[in-house]
């Protein structure tokens, strides 16, 4: 893990522009949204499932850089005083708080749109499929992925959601893009459709799982551990895992999750092995 997670900040590090004709604060804010911090569960996912799918180094840190991206920049705008107005991410100041709203809102646009360059700029890459991965990406940020569950997130806010629409919600805004991460890959690697469907199937338990265990962690973790600021959950009147379910009941339905994830691996054998650490990771996770 600690590998992977060094290879895709470098390779962030290398392509998030420096220089160029955008104003210092903007290229700064990029990088301050990006670089020195996360788990990089995403980048960690695409790795594995590139080792599954045996892509190439190349396109697995295309993928890799791509989907930390998006995250970076759903984590910008999800900060933002007009969304969960919060002051620290990953133990730092939130960008909105250390470069302004205005730089905030356009630092996440940029990392968007990055996100697609990163992914189609190699020449390299069989252009077919590049198109495929785009295709993927994008839905599952968008309006029927992360920004649409971001939307059904605050129009919940106050109100009890009932499970089923809990669950949507919590696949929508953060199961897409983690199931993109773990697609992309076999996408890239012309995979068969059996084997794209195994880890579709994995990523959905896997991606579900981890937003359960983020509600919880909001209930139960200190800001030290965290990297930001925990209860916010209940401080916005926000329905979670933790608030409908209660904090026993979500941890056992995450365990469960991850029994299903692991058990959905089965027909991948060995090549798994990695992508399988991680659905473990994901509910054993300290923050
Ligand atoms: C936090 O994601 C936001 C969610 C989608 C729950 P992570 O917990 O993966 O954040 P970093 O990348 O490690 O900071
Ligand atoms: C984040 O959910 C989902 C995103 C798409 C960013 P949260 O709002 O619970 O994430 P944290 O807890 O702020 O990291
Ligand atoms: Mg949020
Ligand atoms: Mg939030
Ligand atoms: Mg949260």
């Amino acid at each position: 893990m600690r590998a992977c997670q060094a290879r895709v900040e470098r390779v962030l590090d290398a392509l998030l522009p420096a220089h160029g004709a955008a104003p210092a604060s903007l290229r700064d804010g990029m990088r301050y949204a990006v670089l020195g911090g996360g788990k990089r569960l995403r980048a960690l996912l695409a790795y594995a499932a590139a080792e599954c799918t045996q892509v190439p180094t190349r396109g697995a840190d295309a993928i890799a850089a791509a989907v930390e991206l998006i995250h970076a920049y759903s984590l910008v705008h999800d900060d933002m005083p007009c969304m969960d107005d919060d002051a620290m991410r990953r133990g730092k100041p939130t960008v909105h708080v250390q470069f302004g709203e205005a730089t905030a809102l356009l630092v996440g646009d940029t990392l968007q749109c990055f996100a697609f360059e990163v992914l189609t700029a190699d020449a390299t890459l069989d252009p077919a499929r590049c198109a495929q991965m785009v295709l993927a990406l994008a839905r599952a940020s968008g309006a029927d992925g992360m920004a649409g569950g971001q939307a059904i997130d605050l129009a919940s806010l106050g109100g009890p959601l009932d499970l089923p629409a809990l669950e949507r919600m919590h696949r929508m805004k953060t199961g897409a893009l983690i199931t993109a991460s773990v697609a992309l890959p076999g996408v890239l690697a012309g995979a068969d459709a059996d084997t794209r469907t195994t880890l579709d199937t994995y990523a959905a338990h896997v991606g579900l799982a981890f937003q359960v265990v983020d509600d919880v962690l909001d209930a139960t973790a200190d800001q030290a551990t965290l990297g930001k600021t925990p209860g916010k959950d209940a401080q916005n009147a926000k329905p979670t895992y933790a608030s409908e379910l209660g904090i026993d009941a979500a941890t056992r339905f995450a365990f469960d999750l991850r029994d299903r994830a692991l058990a959905a691996l089965a027909p991948l054998g060995p090549r798994a092995a990695r992508l399988a650490d991680l659905a473990r990771f994901v509910v054993a996770r300290p923050s």
